[in-house]
């Protein structure tokens, strides 16, 4: 069974679909540690409601970036976690997170990586981003992370209709809802199962 962490922000609504898929016995793994870096994240109620563990380190009490993800390492080492995903974390960390965790750490994106990715492009801005192009179809990538915003080997995608009519915020929860909910606890349960072997930039499914 392995040990998993997760970085939060936001609503978490990610980090409930890992920790339903986990009660229904799809994930072999448990989560060891939800930290968040704002004390008013509604992900920090949801871990509470299950008993899970939780903290909150901002980025504010560091010097900088670099001190900041230094203390995130040494609590995900304490926690000995296996796997640490971001879900729904909105701060970019330092190479020396990366590095501290190689292929440990999973990110989900609200789109279909190479498109609407990078700096800039995070929670409803990439949805905007997407209506404005007029892409007829997107999704979400579950993906390793490196050292670079959104770039890691791809795990998992799917492709999600866009409809004339969307606004971002419609868009965004059918981009959950048929994508992201699903995906990202696969994602984990193959990790979980040791089913996911990285080759260069590609993910193999074992
Ligand atoms: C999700 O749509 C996730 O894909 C996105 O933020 C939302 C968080 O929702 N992440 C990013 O944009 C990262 N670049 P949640 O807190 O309800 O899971």
């Amino acid at each position: 069974m392995i040990r998993i962490g997760a970085l939060v922000s936001g609503g978490g609504t990610n980090l409930q679909a890992v920790i339903d898929n986990i009660n229904e016995g799809k994930i072999n793994g448990s989560l060891v540690s939800v930290v968040s870096n704002k004390e008013n994240a509604y992900a920090l109620e949801r871990a509470a409601k299950y008993g899970i563990e939780s903290t909150v380190i901002r980025v504010k009490d560091y010097p900088d970036r670099k001190a900041y993800s230094e203390a995130l390492i040494k609590h995900f080492k304490e926690k000995q976690a296996d796997l640490i995903l971001l879900a729904g974390f909105m701060v970019i960390l330092d190479p020396v997170f990366t590095d501290a965790f190689p292929n440990m750490i999973m990110n989900i994106h609200p789109a279909l990586i190479p498109s609407f990715c990078g700096e800039g492009f995070y929670g409803l801005h990439v949805h905007e981003a997407a209506l404005k192009k007029g892409v007829k179809v997107t999704g979400a990538t579950v993906h390793f992370v490196d050292g670079k915003a959104d770039n890691g080997p791809i795990i998992l995608q799917k492709a999600v209709e866009v409809k004339d009519d969307d606004t971002a915020e419609v868009l965004q929860k059918r981009v959950m809802e048929e994508a992201e909910w699903i995906i990202y606890p696969k994602a984990v349960a193959l990790f979980a199962e040791g089913r996911l072997k990285v080759e260069g930039n590609k993910v193999i499914r074992l």
